[in-house]
């Protein structure tokens, strides 16, 4: 069995750089450091960061003191202002793919389209994008949120959520050009979101498993089983090592492996030794029953 790691798997820039500043920030005990929200969505990256004491709330509210880490998914204006009321130190480590989406939907509204973005509704990106617009903008998941539009509109603007698949953005721009006068269109998908779908398409086009590493919590990672799935390999999606399952490898000649942008390196290491390992023991059972033919 042959294991092939898709080229951009893993932490992607935004998520190393907000990793980074805030274990920096966790390393000054002096402060109390809290992020708004899990840092990432990834269960076990969470706990080690919890571990280094960096806390976690839910609500900019819950903070008296000490810093506060925007992550990387970003946050609406106002829970931005209301952290700055507080006088908090606020380490903002939205990640600048994000921001631009923000600055492009704020722009669009201000010069009076209706912002449309193609993403998820409950993903805090697209809630802090929504912040950007005065909550005015709609968001398109589904068939059925694009149906609930008028059929003509005037001005539309549309963004998509940086991590959207260009699959799915696209579709949603040709159906807004049958029912607009003016469709101005930013694509805000980030370069390593398209790079990473990309790769993991094309490898899951060549093998006949593929493995899908990731919270399952984690939108991006998601999209990626889904991309594989399509792509025409078995795709199983797994958080950690421990979740493989022998079964799924059986007769199986090559396996590809790809990681959600938050998936930390060390999950990715985990996974593809007990891959090998898996591998080691299906070469030792393969010996034994030939030896037994014999
Ligand atoms: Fe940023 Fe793209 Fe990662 S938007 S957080 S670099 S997936």
């Amino acid at each position: 069995m042959e294991i092939i790691l898709a080229d951009h798997a893993g932490f992607c820039f935004g998520v190393r750089r907000a990793m980074r500043l805030t274990m920096e920030a966790g390393e000054n005990k002096e402060e109390k450091t809290r992020t708004l929200g899990p840092l990432i969505h990834n269960p076990q990256a969470v706990d080690r960061l919890q571990e280094l004491g960096v806390g976690i709330v839910d609500t900019i509210e819950e903070v008296e003191e000490g810093t506060v880490i925007i992550r990387s998914h970003g946050v609406p204006p106002e829970v931005l202002a209301k952290a700055e009321d507080k006088d908090l130190n606020i380490l903002d480590a939205t990640c600048p793919f994000v921001k631009k989406a923000q600055e492009n939907a704020s722009k669009l509204y201000q010069e009076g389209y209706q912002v449309i973005v193609s993403g998820d509704k409950k993903h805090p990106e697209v809630t802090a994008i929504l912040g950007s617009t005065d909550h005015q903008a709609v968001v398109v998941e589904e068939e059925e949120d694009l149906e609930k539009l008028p059929k003509n509109m005037d001005k539309v603007g549309v963004i998509a959520q940086t991590t959207q698949s260009i699959k799915k953005f696209k579709e949603l721009v040709t159906k807004l050009m049958d029912r607009t006068e003016e469709l101005k269109i930013y694509n805000t998908i980030c370069t390593t979101t398209h790079e990473r779908q990309a790769a993991a398409g094309k490898l899951a086009a060549e093998v006949g498993l593929m493995i899908v590493i990731g919270g399952y919590n984690s939108a991006n990672t998601n999209r990626l089983a889904e991309i594989c799935d399509e792509a025409g390999a078995k795709t199983y999606h797994v958080e950690t090592a421990e979740e493989l399952s022998r079964d799924w490898f059986y007769n199986i000649e090559k396996v590809g492996v790809t990681a959600g942008a938050s998936t930390p390196n060390w999950i990715i290491k985990e996974v593809v030794s007990r891959m090998e390992d898996i591998k080691k023991e299906e070469n030792v059972e393969k010996l034994d029953s030939k030896a037994q033919d014999t």
